[in-house]
């Protein structure tokens, strides 16, 4: 295998001396974003719960768990190689780079809930992960030995430098999300929130909105109706990330 170098948890180094930076400096507004895989459709890149979803052909507790890794790991493997394989051919679409754009605005910090990186690819310099990155890969014997995959394919007897199994750098149900701190904190120094594309299911995720303080602005963008509680300042655009981004940064110039 043709392995970069390990990664440090460069992510949470990155966050932790923006939240430091914006401690001292308060000038621009900061833009926190929860994304999930809505935002990636328009690349190509199939979501979990909408018809035809991942989880309509996949039984979750088969693929993404700690116990279907020890049960049946080259299914698992399989699983992520197509997720991996799909992503190697997707590009970042209309909704990721007019997130990126609004840079230009606001000190602005994606949470993802996607293993993707398109956000990255579309020149978004801040990005909490909070399920994983599927272009890594990580030491099954030691989780701080992560490595870039050059390539989609991860395969049984791939190994780690001190010669254990390779399993993909994904959060698994069942599974602690160590990103989860700093991205409650990022949600509390939002001056403005946003949601994309994410149908709010799956928890710690779900819950960052608790966090958000209660009259600042939330807009949220799906192209179907969710139930999100009722708050002050909440616009709902009901459309797909394309448009919907574009919408959002519209109403953002007042601000
Ligand atoms: P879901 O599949 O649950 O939800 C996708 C959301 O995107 C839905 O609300 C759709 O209406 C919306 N959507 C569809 N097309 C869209 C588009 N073009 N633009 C904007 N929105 C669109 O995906 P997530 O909420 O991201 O976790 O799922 C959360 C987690 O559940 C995933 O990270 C994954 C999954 O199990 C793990 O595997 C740990």
């Amino acid at each position: 295998m043709n392995f970069a170098l390990p990664v440090c948890s460069d992510v949470v180094f990155a966050a932790w001396s923006i939240l430091c930076r914006t401690i001292i400096v308060e000038t621009v507004k900061k833009l926190v974003v929860l994304t999930g895989a809505g935002i990636s459709a328009e690349s190509g890149l199939k979501t979990f719960r909408d018809m035809g979803g991942l989880w309509e052909q996949y039984d979750v507790t088969e693929v993404a768990s700690p116990a279907a890794w020890r049960r049946n790991p080259e299914l698992v493997m399989r699983f992520y190689n197509e997720r991996r394989k799909a992503l190697f051919e997707a590009k970042p679409n209309a909704g990721h780079l007019g997130l990126a754009a609004l840079q230009e605005q606001f000190e602005v910090v994606i949470i993802t809930q996607n293993v993707d990186d398109l956000h990255e690819q579309a020149g978004s310099t801040l990005v909490v992960h909070l399920h994983g990155e599927l272009r890594k890969a990580r030491s099954t014997e030691d989780p701080n030995l992560i490595y870039t995959l050059d390539k989609w394919e991860l395969k049984m007897g791939d190994l780690c430098e001190k010669g254990s199994q390779l399993r993909p750098h994904i959060v698994w149900f069942g599974e602690a999300v160590p990103n989860m701190s700093v991205a409650a904190e990022f949600a509390k120094q939002a001056d403005v929130f946003a949601v994309i594309g994410t149908s709010l299911n799956v928890y710690p995720a779900a819950g960052l909105l608790d966090y958000v303080s209660g009259n600042v602005p939330v807009f949220l963008i799906d192209p179907n109706e969710l139930p999100v509680a009722n708050r002050k300042n909440f616009t709902f655009i009901k459309e797909k990330a394309g448009i919907g981004v574009q919408l959002m940064a519209k109403e953002l110039e007042k601000y």
